[in-house]
């Protein structure tokens, strides 16, 4: 949808791209290291059909968002993490390896060229979408040799139609994300792609989402197609520890740094089993997009399971309201997690 931002109703912001002025590209072959790249209008990428993206999905992404914040700030969010995750990503799918720096400058210099975008303060998010693709022709399965990275933006509201409603979720057991040593712990475009035919089919049966057992023996929970999870019961709050198949979510970490040392509650990264999710008192997920949502109900089988009596749990709404206090600067950073974008100065 391409919208003048004057014409944007802040208020009414889903999770739908907006093309905004421009976005950042910088092209590298597969002998060299990223350098360069520059902002160009936003608009459509022209592609070879042999493309290694489009023939064997050599692509990897990354999700952030930039907010406004009560002190008239536009902030990042812990981005060192997502370019951090970004390097990991890279090199799992043999894409030359984007390095923290390098990222970092073109999250912001994109963000600062768009930064009338960035939706007032409590309305929503400016989300930053890095994404990198093999471009070079394939026509065998290898690694190409040139490769485009994109940085691209958009406001946004709400991920799940419905704001806060808890989520109604489906176990999945026909499907799996993720297998061990596979490529769960990196953002590789084809884990998304993965999940389309479980979501489509739980979404059609009136499902928000799917929630996913591990491959071996499908005992233990990992993770939603979109987000990460969390169990809280008997004073203990438990989400699945990172295995390998289970994606190092941003929000993931940051709920249980402020659960152990704002709220002081018990946290652990474990194994958690489907039998205790279902015996929680509270279920919510958490991811970039998505934010903290909470879970109302999970059907697993035959057996539906009903949590928070319909609303945000208290230890779903504590977290939540520490997190966005600390993204819009109304409390103290005390993990120092916020970048502070300077509207004014060229970086
Ligand atoms: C995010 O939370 O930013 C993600 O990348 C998940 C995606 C499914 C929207």
């Amino acid at each position: 949808m391409n919208l003048k931002k004057e014409n944007i109703k802040w208020e009414e912001l889903g999770f739908n791209p907006i093309e905004t002025r421009s976005m950042f590209m910088a092209k590298c072959s597969v002998d060299e290291k990223w350098k360069g790249g520059s902002l160009v209008p936003y608009g459509n990428i022209e592609l070879s059909p042999a493309a290694g993206v489009l023939n064997y999905g050599q692509g990897v992404f990354e999700g952030t968002k930039a907010y406004h914040t009560i002190k008239d700030n536009i902030v990042l969010f812990r981005i060192q993490r997502n370019a951090k995750r970004m390097e990991w990503s890279t090199q799992r799918m043999c894409i030359p390896k984007i390095d923290s720096d390098f990222f970092i400058d073109a999250v912001i210099q994109t963000v600062k060229d768009n930064i009338g975008y960035v939706p007032p303060y409590g309305k929503g998010s400016m989300y930053i979408r890095p994404i990198v693709w093999g471009t070079a022709p394939a026509l065998g399965v290898r690694a190409v040799s040139e490769y485009t990275f994109v940085v691209f933006v958009s406001p946004v509201g709400s991920y799940f139609k419905g704001g806060i409603k808890p989520l109604c979720l489906k176990v999945e057991t026909n499907f799996h994300r993720a297998a061990p040593r596979g490529i769960g712990n990196a953002k590789a475009i084809g884990n998304y792609s993965a999940s389309l035919y479980p979501l489509t089919m739980a979404k059609k049966k009136g499902f928000d989402e799917v929630i996913y057992l591990d491959a071996v023996n499908g005992e233990r929970v990992e993770e939603l197609g979109s987000a990460n999870l969390f169990i809280y019961k008997d004073g203990v709050l438990k989400t699945p520890k990172l295995s390998g198949s289970i994606l190092d979510g941003v929000t993931r970490d940051s709920v249980c740094k402020i659960a152990r040392d704002i709220l002081g509650v018990k946290v652990l990264e474990t194994d958690v089993y489907l039998d205790e999710m279902l015996e929680a008192d509270e279920v919510f997920c958490t991811g970039t997009a998505v934010t903290i949502a909470p879970v109302g109900k999970i059907k697993y089988q035959n057996r539906v399971c009903e949590f928070s009596s319909g609303s945000i749990g208290p230890i779903a709404k504590k977290c939540k309201e520490a997190l966005t206090s600390i993204r819009r600067q109304e409390i103290k950073d005390p993990f120092g997690w916020l970048h502070i974008i300077n509207k004014n100065k060229k970086i």
